[in-house]
C-alpha cells in the first residue's frame, strides 16, 4: 500500500456504495469501479464495513492493487477523507446498516451515493428506506444500478429498468452491471476487473464497469460546468 498524500483537491468527488441489503455487490462494485477509474485517475477505496470484505479482498490482491486502499476506517473520521490529495475516493458500507450511525458518517462526507439493486423483489422495500430516510432528505446526488443482471433471463433488464423508472421514480444508471462467474472468484484470486483474464466475458465485465465510470464522469462534468457558469 501507497502512503496517503494529505494535499487535498479541490475537484475530488467522494462516492458511497450504499444499501440495507446484505449481498447486492457493494463491495464488487467498489473494487471493480475503483479499477477502471484508477486508469486515468488517482482513486482510493475507503472500507468502513467490520465485516472487511474489501480489506480482504484487498489483501489477497496485495501490490497489485491499481489503487489505493484505506482500512478499517472509523466512521468518525471520515471528514478527513477531503483533505486527501485524489480524484476520487470509494467508501464501501457494510450490508447490514441497523446502526446507522455508520450511514450517517458516510452520507456527511459522500457527494454521491450508488444504490446497487439485484432483480429480487425483496431487496425493494430496504432500498427505498435507505433513499427515502437517509439520502434524499439529504439532497445528495444518487443513482440505482442494476447489479446481477442475467442477460439469458430474456426481459429481465428491461421489466426491472421500467420497475425503476416508473414505479420507484429513481435516477438510475443507464448501465447495469451483469452477472458474472468470474466476479463471484475474484476476491479470493485477488483480482479486480482490469486483471481478469482476457475472454469475452470479461471483455463485457470490463465494459460494464467502464460505462457505469462513464455515467459518473459525465454527472460531474456537467455539475462542474453548472458551477462555473454562476
Ligand atoms: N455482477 C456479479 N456477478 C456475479 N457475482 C456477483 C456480482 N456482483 C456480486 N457478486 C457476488 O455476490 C456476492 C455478494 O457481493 P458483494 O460482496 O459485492 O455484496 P455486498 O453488497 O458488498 O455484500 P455485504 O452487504 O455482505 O457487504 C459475492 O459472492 C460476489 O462475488
Ligand atoms: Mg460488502
Amino acid at each position: 500500500m501507497r502512503e496517503l498524500n494529505w494535499k487535498g483537491s479541490g475537484f475530488m468527488r467522494i462516492v458511497a456504495l450504499v444499501g440495507q441489503k446484505g449481498g447486492v455487490g457493494k463491495t464488487t462494485t467498489t473494487m471493480n469501479l475503483a479499477a477502471v477509474m484508477a486508469k486515468h485517475s488517482r482513486v482510493l477505496v475507503v472500507d468502513v464495513d467490520p465485516q472487511q470484505s474489501t480489506t480482504w479482498w484487498a489483501g489477497r490482491a496485495g501490490e497489485d492493487l491499481p489503487f489505493d486502499f484505506a482500512a478499517d476506517v472509523d466512521p468518525g473520521h471520515l471528514l478527513r477523507l477531503r483533505q486527501l490529495d485524489y480524484d476520487t475516493i470509494i467508501i464501501d458500507t457494510p450490508g447490514n446498516l441497523e446502526d446507522t450511525s455508520v450511514l450517517t458518517a458516510v452520507l456527511d462526507v459522500a457527494d454521491f451515493v450508488i444504490l446497487p439493486l439485484n432483480p429480487e423483489p425483496l431487496n425493494i422495500a430496504p432500498m427505498l428506506r435507505t433513499v427515502t430516510q437517509h439520502v434524499a432528505p439529504r439532497g445528495i446526488a444518487h443513482r440505482v444500478l442494476l447489479s446481477k443482471i442475467d442477460r439469458r433471463r430474456a426481459g429481465q433488464l428491461e421489466d426491472w429498468e421500467r420497475l425503476v423508472d416508473e414505479q420507484l421514480k429513481l435516477p438510475r444508471f443507464s448501465q447495469c452491471i451483469r452477472l458474472y462467474a468470474a466476479h463471484a472468484d475474484a476476491p479470493l484470486e485477488g483480482r479486480v476487473v482490469t486483471q481478469y483474464p482476457d475472454t469475452r466475458a470479461n471483455s463485457n465485465a470490463i465494459y460494464d464497469y467502464t460505462h457505469v465510470a462513464m455515467e459518473l464522469m459525465s454527472i460531474w462534468a456537467n455539475e462542474t460546468s453548472r458551477v462555473e457558469a454562476n
